[in-house]
């Protein structure tokens, strides 16, 4: 089959490397002579058909680019459709008719999807319906089956890094326990490798459950060896033993319901009272998804792009671009999707941060 226009869209959340993949994805694609629409604003843009094409001007300058030139929408789901004038979160409507008619009526032979879980799920019933797609892994969270690592959380990681060393010089100066909330939503790998990284002293994860007094004794046991600051890097998504976590507001029509936060200053509080001792609060939040790409997020994404677009010459469908060792390989989509990569509490990594005196927080792991 011969490739000569091909769709691209950057849904879910938006991450440092975006506009790399985009980039790299055009350049091969228009040296093949082949024309590139670029829809905006994720998955709703093929449902209200509104793109951009994409030429050599358009992606010029965007390698070091945040953001992505697209837009994005982690509402957008032509699945279930709630943005007006079509849907309400009330009555959510199925659109996805109306994407693929847009799809075949501008003469489209592929889409490239760029996303995370939920983008890939819709870009995996996409495939289901018959549409060539090809998926490329983002995702500051990490946690995406079938790669290695997905492009963004090299970036977020160094952004929660630069605060555990930054934190350190106050922490000390005021003898306090300084908490660095990070995001990763279900997944701990941003706290877990920037408090690794960073030298932090606790680090807590949603793979392993906290309890409160074991936090305590540690921080009173630093003290008692004449440490009288400690450093807590706690994921979003970290739990106690009771499973719960900490969650500002649930919003039903987003196609990411849950809005977790708060893990910090629920610690912060503890601690302050239980230890006697000053704490304070950074929630790093949007932060970590703003900015430059780092260059190995820059180089990951290149690489992520320039082979997407190969595998749709190759005809290689339902396929997503991945990091295997140092290679870029694929998969299925739907097995990158199967279940969420999450941080094994007993692998070498975790067993590393316990053997230079981390703690999690937890009395079954250490
Ligand atoms: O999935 C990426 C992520 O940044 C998570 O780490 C976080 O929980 C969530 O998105 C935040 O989403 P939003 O931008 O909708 O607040």
């Amino acid at each position: 089959m011969s490739i000569k226009k091909v769709g691209i869209l950057t849904a879910g959340g938006d991450c440092p490397g975006l506009n790399a993949v985009v980039r790299a994805v055009s350049k091969n694609a228009l040296r093949h002579g082949v024309k590139v629409l670029g829809f905006k604003n994720g998955f709703d843009g093929l449902v209200r058909n509104e793109f951009i094409e994409i030429d050599e001007h358009a992606v010029s300058g965007i390698l070091t680019l945040g953001g992505t030139i697209l837009g994005t929408s982690n509402l957008a789901n032509p699945f279930r459709y709630t943005l007006p004038p079509f849907g309400t979160p009330e009555e959510p409507k199925d659109l996805s008719s109306v994407a693929m008619h847009n799809f075949n009526t501008n003469g489209l032979d592929a889409l490239i999807a760029i996303g995370g879980d939920g983008t890939l799920h819709m870009a995996q019933q996409f495939v289901d319906m018959g549409m060539p797609v090809i998926g490329i892994p983002k995702t500051i969270d990490n946690d995406l089956s079938c790669t290695d690592l997905t492009f963004g959380f090299d970036s977020a990681m160094s952004v929660a890094t630069d605060a555990v060393d930054r934190i350190h010089t106050t922490a000390q100066s005021h003898h306090r326990v300084m908490i660095i909330e990070t995001m990763g939503r279900y997944a701990g790998w941003i706290a877990l490798r920037s408090a690794i990284a960073g030298g932090g002293d606790i680090v807590l994860i949603p793979e392993i459950p906290y309890n409160e007094q074991v936090i305590v004794d540690y921080i009173l046991d630093r003290r008692a060896k004449g440490k009288n600051f400690s450093i807590i890097v706690a994921a979003e998504g970290a739990k106690n033993e009771a499973g719960e976590q900490a969650v500002t507001r649930t919003v039903a029509a987003s196609t990411d319901p849950v809005r977790l936060g708060g893990i910090g200053f629920k610690i912060s509080n503890m601690v302050e009272e239980a230890c006697r001792v000053e704490s304070r609060v950074v929630v790093l939040g949007h932060l970590q998804r703003g900015g430059t790409p780092t260059p190995f997020d820059r180089w990951l994404s290149t690489r992520f792009g320039a082979r997407a677009m190969d595998l749709v010459l190759e005809g290689k469908f339902g396929y997503m671009v991945a990091l295997q060792g140092l290679a870029i390989g694929e998969c299925k989509i739907a097995d990158a999707i199967s279940k969420l990569k999450l941080v094994d509490p007993n692998s070498e990594e975790v067993k590393t941060a316990l053997e230079v005196g981390m703690s999690f927080g937890s009395a079954q792991i250490g």
